[in-house]
């Protein structure tokens, strides 16, 4: 940038004065800028999130009509530049763009595949606020991952399950799509009378008129978009409020209630548990969504309320809100650090039933490690998935809790859990690595890791014990 300027205003152009002409003229099309980068630099999904600004706010108005499945959007992003930007991308994909206006003037914009990209009038400065505005609509379609599941905004019978990871937040708003930008959301979302509208937060108020429902719901913890939900549904709600003063929202689709009751009244003691051994819970929301969705195949750690397909079972509400430390409240850097959110989760499973009356977690240890070395738990380390296609495969949740479960037996009992609130504290709000991840782990325990590491990992192949 310093060349740049020096370019332009010659060597013989004292430094105060090209500073002084720069400031005269905020913002001007005289100014340099450069367009930012059409990804944020994620080897596994190269156009996912942008460079050039990160978002502070996402304020989405959304209207869906569940009959003729159609979305009609106002998003209002507030971000504030990095550079000075000539042009900036959001991922949007599908859905008709109608408007772009940066600061309140109009912005030209074209789309080019998931990149809805904007050149707005004059210069962004970085360090300044700026806000887009992007009026759209259309019918939302979930995006094909790589392993083949549905992802984004996915029709139902009643509504619409809608869940993000890794890629699915651009199906229905635009976004700068990656987990290392969380920004605060609001969403005011209007569904047909009748129909329950449930996002991130905390609920604000809902507003019945002329046969429709708005629901106003607020974030103000930092979330990644894949995060974001605006799920809607027949749902029976339960609002009440734990012992710690978190506010507890379930929606549950009738068709899944008497499955889901006695799990669902196990979630404050259970967000107990988890605090004592985490660290404080992370939101001042909590709840589920338990929705009926014969064709999704998964749940989601949706933040501060997960999301399910259908009835959990324990194991699943335990590892669902586990996420809220591993994944929400610390987000992986890069999706190839997936077994930071998804070995974390599933060990947090073995530890819940190893202290309620099941399996210790060296027993589910013991019975995985007997697998053969052709079962798929051995078809490459949790470290280095090789591509989005195996982010949620069985290695990086097994193989992943197997790796947590030979970093206790190394550091022991009393180190263990001091690991594990320490990597929340370090990255509460943000994101890590798997780097950082074992480097803290060898600082809080004194303890050369090295070998632990690279074998359960990065090697290729079923692991010798180490
Ligand atoms: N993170 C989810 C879990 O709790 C799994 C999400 C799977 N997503 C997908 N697109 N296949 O394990
Ligand atoms: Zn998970």
């Amino acid at each position: 940038q310093a060349a740049r300027r020096r370019a332009l205003f010659g060597a013989a152009v004292p430094v105060a004065l090209a500073a002084l002409l720069a400031a005269a003229a905020p913002g001007t099309a005289g100014t340099p800028g450069t367009p930012g980068a059409p990804g944020a630099g994620d080897p596994y999904f190269p156009l996912a999130g942008n460079g050039g600004y990160d978002v502070r706010h996402y304020d989405l108005t959304l209207r869906y009509d569940t009959a003729v499945r159609h979305l009609d959007g106002t998003a209002v992003l507030t971000a504030r530049a990095t550079q000075p930007l000539s042009r900036f991308d959001l991922d949007l994909k599908g859905l008709k763009v109608t408007g772009v206006r940066v600061d309140g003037a109009p912005a030209a914009f074209r789309r080019n595949g998931q990149e809805l990209v904007v050149t707005p009038r004059t210069v962004l400065r970085p360090g300044r606020d700026f806000r887009v505005t992007v009026a759209y609509g259309g019918t939302p379609k979930p995006v094909t991952d790589p392993d083949g599941s549905p992802d984004g905004w996915i029709p139902t019978d009643d509504g619409a399950f809608v869940a993000g990871e890794p890629q699915g937040a651009m199906t229905w708003f635009p976004a700068n799509n990656h987990p290392t930008d969380k920004a605060s959301y609001d969403f005011t979302l209007t569904v047909p009378a009748g129909r329950t509208a449930v996002a991130n937060g905390v609920l604000l108020g809902r507003r019945t008129a002329h046969g429709r429902t708005t629901f106003h719901w607020r974030q103000r913890e930092p979330m990644a978009a894949y995060l974001a939900t605006a799920t809607i549904g027949t749902f029976h709600i339960r609002q009440y409020t734990t012992r710690d003063g978190i506010r507890v929202y379930d929606a549950v689709d009738p068709r899944e209630a008497r499955t889901a009751a006695p799990v669902l009244k196990k979630l404050p003691s259970v967000l107990e548990w988890e605090s004592r051994l985490f660290g404080p819970y992370p939101f001042r929301s909590a709840g589920s969504i338990v929705d009926h969705a014969p064709d999704v195949g998964y749940a989601l750690e949706t933040q501060g309320r997960p999301l399910y397909d259908s009835a959990p079972d324990v194991g699943t509400l335990v590892h669902e809100n586990a996420h809220q430390w591993f994944g929400d409240f610390v987000s992986p850097t890069r999706w190839q650090d997936i077994w930071l959110n998804e070995g974390f989760a599933t060990y947090a499973e073995w530890l819940y039933r190893e202290q309620h009356g099941g399996d210790s977690a060296q027993k589910t240890f013991d019975a995985l490690y007997a697998r053969p070395a052709s079962d798929p738990l051995w078809a490459f380390p949790p470290g280095d998935p090789g591509s989005g296609a195996h982010l949620f495969d069985t290695p990086v949740y097994a193989r992943g809790a197997m790796t947590l479960h030979e970093l206790r037996r190394a550091v022991g009992d009393r180190v263990f859990p001091r690991i594990l609130r320490a990597w929340a504290t370090a990255h509460r709000h943000g994101h890590g690595t798997t780097a950082q991840f074992t480097a803290l782990a060898e600082r809080e325990s004194g303890k050369d890791l090295n070998r632990l590491f690279t074998t359960w990992l990065y090697a290729q192949g079923k692991p010798n014990r180490v």
